[in-house]
């Protein structure tokens, strides 16, 4: 592979602007939060991928069993020649989906997009090796911001796997459905996976397992931030709390301060001061029923056309084509 193949629209000025504008805003707002695309740097995204093998988190493997299931559909169905990937981390799941198009004889190219540079390197050098006939291209991107950017090429089928589409609040979940469907033709199609609505009993172990890799995951934020900005952010000084949210159904994390303390942002001119048990909310994780995704993709623009779960309902992944 050449480096070439990666495509760079988040360099480190842009990456450097605007994890300053969203420390600064969401530090200075109360609750205080923070976005959460900033985990994701190398450790990060290691810490995620164990995650995804921990027994408490239902998703990933839940979310393969149905794509290994519906795959030679999905690919009959599209006849996708292109598929784009976006917060691709490991693509790993991904592979099953490019088996069947590769087998249905149509797809030529594979995009992945995602933040972490570190994740997507690795995973386009083993893509590129395992389909040797495929063009495959990474894009470092925020799919917040550059969907506009994605390549124009044939018969794309855009993916998004893994739930991530719940990290966005509600509004910001609108404005990202409205810009996928304005970047796609008519006829395209967007595979989507939605984690659903089940007992916090399942719900909650998922992001506060017994192990505490959830909870150093959480935490590795502040490392990022510690790196990027100077701030003096003691990781330890913070607890790791997963919270379901019944009414908004979606689950709240949090970094709880132990005891009171200052923290210095020289980056960014600023000391903040957490009281004994202040949150800073790091991220939320929506779930999703089958009617609301329905009307959230047809709000903007595109038409459901199947839905697949697994035995237990606990995984929603639905295809569906812009109108
Ligand atoms: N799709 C994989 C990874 C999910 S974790 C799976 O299903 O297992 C979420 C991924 O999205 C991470 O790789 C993270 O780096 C990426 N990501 C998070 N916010 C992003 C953003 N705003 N733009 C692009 N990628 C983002
Ligand atoms: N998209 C994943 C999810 O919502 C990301 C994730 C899993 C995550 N566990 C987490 C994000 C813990 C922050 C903290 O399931």
């Amino acid at each position: 592979m050449t480096t070439s193949d990666i495509e760079i629209h988040l360099d480190r000025d842009d990456f450097a602007q605007s994890i300053r504008d969203d420390v600064r805003l969401g530090l200075s707002e109360r609750p205080r939060w923070l976005p959460p695309k900033w985990f994701y740097d190398t450790r990060g995204s290691r810490l995620f991928d164990e995650i995804t093998r921990l027994p408490e988190y239902y998703p990933t493997r839940t979310e393969r069993a149905i794509l290994v299931r519906h795959a030679a559909e999905i690919a009959e169905l599209t006849g996708a020649q292109s598929i784009i990937e976006l917060g691709s981390g490991s693509s790993d799941k991904t592979r099953h989906l490019l088996d069947a198009v590769v087998a249905e004889g149509t797809l030529r190219s594979f995009t992945a997009l995602d933040v972490s540079e570190s994740a997507l390197r690795e995973a386009v050098t083993s893509l590129a090796a395992g389909y040797p006939r495929l063009r495959v291209q990474g894009i470092v991107g925020d799919f917040t911001r550059h969907l506009s950017l994605l390549p124009r090429l044939e018969d794309r089928l855009v993916v998004f796997l893994g739930g991530t589409i719940g990290n966005l609040l509600p509004a910001e979940r609108a404005g990202f459905l409205s810009a996928m469907r304005l970047a796609l033709q008519p006829g395209e199609w967007l595979l989507l996976g939605t984690d659903l609505v089940k007992s916090p009993h399942i719900l909650v172990p998922a992001y506060d397992d017994a192990a505490g890799v959830t909870a150093d995951f959480n935490r590795n934020v502040l490392r990022v931030l510690n790196r990027e900005l100077n701030s003096t952010f003691d990781e330890d000084a913070f607890a790791h709390e997963a919270v379901w949210d019944a009414q908004q159904e979606w689950i709240e994390m949090r970094l709880r301060a132990q005891h009171p303390m200052r923290v210095e942002v020289p980056a960014l001119d600023m000391t903040i001061a957490f009281d004994r048990d202040e949150v800073l909310r790091t991220e939320i994780s929506a779930k999703f029923r089958r009617g609301g995704i329905t009307d959230e993709l047809a709000a903007a623009g595109f038409a459901l056309r199947h839905w697949w779960t697994d035995p237990d309902q606990l995984f929603g992944v639905s295809l569906s084509v812009a109108v």
